[in-house]
């Protein structure tokens, strides 16, 4: 009989916390990959911090005999259809994804059935199982590019976020059928507040990641992906940034930007903690701990959904070969 799993109460108080992971990350060949939302203290005993995209590649590439996936469940789960079989361990499996709870799979079986002849393109914020309805995948770093691969006599439907897809169209100029989903975060800064800010602050640089909605966007010197809006910092170091992504990020930008200053942009009626994700945030040090401790919650997919859902990822990860 397996031995009862640990809980935060067995936690000894004086443990360290963080010694004891990266002992366990050496006995388990394990892996940690964290996403930049994360805490910082996470994010600071990760093998690997990045994106969407970094993320996948690097689940794709390893050869650890455990994944530690320290972001939400889509991120994890691409690492299990990259890795089958083997053990891809979450924090907590509750941290999903606003946008991937706005696309539910037969609303979106039903609503691709109402477009025959579209091309699916989603963005990887979605359930394994729209991917595996899915003909491309895609993230803030490859969409443009691999949009502009499609020839312009393909009709499209662009799903889940309806902000990504509309800041595409407008770029590239090309008409899609978008999807009605949101992610709460990028969604709720406010206009009025980062006006204010910008104003107190008149030589910030604004960067904004193309999840904020078009308002927003209209503001921004710099728009990108997570890895995107820290590269640019890193190029302009000693100077001051409004940041409209989730602040998690801001302990990077620290780092690759020495001597600036950044302002996270305020939510909406002024709340100061919107900005931050829930999901995301589930995870913590101890929960990382734990789920090392008893290998469990594990991320697993049936074979058959994992192998769907694979292929237009692996067609995402060809794709961004050509234009890398
Ligand atoms: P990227 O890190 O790929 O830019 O995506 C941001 C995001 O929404 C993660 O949930
Ligand atoms: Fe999803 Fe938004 Fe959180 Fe990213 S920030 S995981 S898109 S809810």
């Amino acid at each position: 009989m397996n031995p009862p799993l640990l809980t935060e109460k067995d936690i000894d108080p004086d443990l360290d916390l963080e010694a004891e992971i990266k002992r366990l990350r050496v006995e388990m060949n394990a892996v940690i990959l964290a996403h930049y939302y994360q805490d910082s203290e996470i994010q600071d005993l990760a093998d690997f911090v990045g994106d969407s995209l970094d993320l996948s590649r690097r689940a794709k590439e390893t050869d650890a005999d455990v994944i530690v996936f320290c972001g939400v469940r889509f991120m994890a789960e691409v690492a299990t259809i990259f890795n089958p079989g083997k053990p891809v361990l979450l924090p907590d499996l509750k941290a999903g994804c606003s946008l991937e709870d706005s696309c539910p799979p037969e609303q979106f079986a039903a609503f691709k059935a109402k477009h025959p002849g579209h091309l699916v393109m989603s963005y990887i914020n979605c359930s394994a199982e729209v991917k595996a309805q899915s003909d491309i995948i895609v993230t803030s770093t490859n969409a443009e590019a691999l949009l502009r691969q499609i020839p312009e006599s393909q009709p499209i439907i662009f799903a889940p976020d309806r902000y990504l897809g509309g800041y595409l169209k407008r770029k590239t100029g090309r008409d899609m059928v978008l999807w009605n989903g949101s992610c709460i975060v990028h969604e709720q800064f406010s206009e009025r507040g980062l006006s204010q800010l910008m104003t107190q602050y008149p030589d910030a640089w604004v960067i904004a990641h193309p999840e904020c909605p078009e308002a927003l966007l209209g503001h921004a010197d710099h728009i990108g992906s997570t890895s995107s809006l820290v590269n640019f910092t890193a190029k302009h170091p000693g100077e001051t940034f409004i940041v409209l992504t989730e602040p998690g990020i801001i302990h990077q930008m620290e780092k690759a930007s020495p001597g600036s200053t950044f302002y996270g942009a305020p939510g909406a009626d002024g709340c100061v903690s919107c900005n931050n994700c829930s999901f995301m945030k589930l995870n913590t040090l101890e929960k990382l701990y734990l789920c090392m401790v008893n290998k469990s919650p594990r991320l697993e997919l049936p074979r058959d959904l994992a192998e769907k859902a694979r292929l237009p990822l692996e067609r995402m990860l060809d794709m961004s070969a050509v234009v890398a």
